[in-house]
């Protein structure tokens, strides 16, 4: 396991030709020589396309946020393991894909695409970075992906919806601001229509929700050796 101090502004492995030609090494050693073309071919369709999912450094970007110094990386998770991830979430709710799904640190809207491709219709990106405020607004309209709203501002300041369903979390930052945005959460409680599910993927800061017990821990998921955390928030009064 990855020692905490490690991965708060880590620097950004997931890209370069060594990082390619061991992730086409391992693919092809997991998935076979077919699965790995074809997510091959998907790549360079992207690329044709204009659309760039790529890893990018965050120290690079320019980003004006006191919470910079505890930002994790700017990357996404394997298809399969998203694809995974929001197939369990399927599972837990028929009517889950009703109200809005959120991506809290959205990136270049990667997840936000599959969340969409699952089903998940209403989406809302919050991410502290103009450029790949810029960059996922470009990915989803390539797409065709519409009915997408990405906000550029801090986590912390961000005022979750009445209608909010989903909340995703791919690591994006250390417990002292996941502390905040959890408070936030709560202190709106009262508004919230729906009981809200809330996913940690790579959930190196866990421990955080040992002081959060109204978010009630419902699974642990580990696929192809990556670990995903499930909560639920029940609406309050229930
Ligand atoms: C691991 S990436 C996640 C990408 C995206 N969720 C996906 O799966 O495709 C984490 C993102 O969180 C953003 N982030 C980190 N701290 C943030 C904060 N305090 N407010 C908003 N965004 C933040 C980073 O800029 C980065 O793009």
């Amino acid at each position: 396991m990855t020692k905490k101090n490690d991965t708060v502004l880590m620097k950004n492995r997931q890209k370069g030709i060594f990082h390619i030609a061991k992730t086409v090494f391992e693919k092809l050693k997991d998935e076979g020589i077919k699965t790995t073309l074809e997510k091959i071919a998907k790549n360079i369709g992207y690329k044709l396309k204009g659309i760039d999912f790529d890893a990018h450094e965050l120290t690079s970007l320019n980003i004006k946020s006191d919470n910079l110094k505890y930002a994790t990386i700017c990357g996404s998770s394997s298809e399969n393991t998203v694809n995974h991830v929001l197939n369990t979430l399927l599972d837990f709710e028929k009517n889950i894909t009703k109200g809005k799904f959120i991506d809290i640190g959205s990136g270049k809207g990667k997840l936000l695409s599959h969340a969409y491709n699952c089903g998940f219709k209403k989406l809302i990106g919050v991410e502290f970075s103009k450029k790949l405020c810029e960059i996922s607004q470009k990915n989803l309209s390539i797409l065709g992906i519409k009915n997408v709203k990405i906000h550029h501002m801090d986590a912390v300041d961000f005022v979750f919806p009445r209608d909010t369903k989903v909340i995703y979390f791919l690591n994006p930052f250390s417990d002292k601001v996941f502390k905040k945005v959890l408070s936030n959460i709560l202190t709106e409680r009262k508004k919230f229509i729906y009981d809200i599910y809330v996913v940690y993927r790579a959930p190196i800061f866990n421990d955080v929700f040992l002081k959060f017990k109204d978010f009630k821990h419902i699974k642990s998921d580990l696929f192809n050796g990556d670990l995903t955390e499930f909560y639920l928030l029940k609406r309050a009064g229930k």
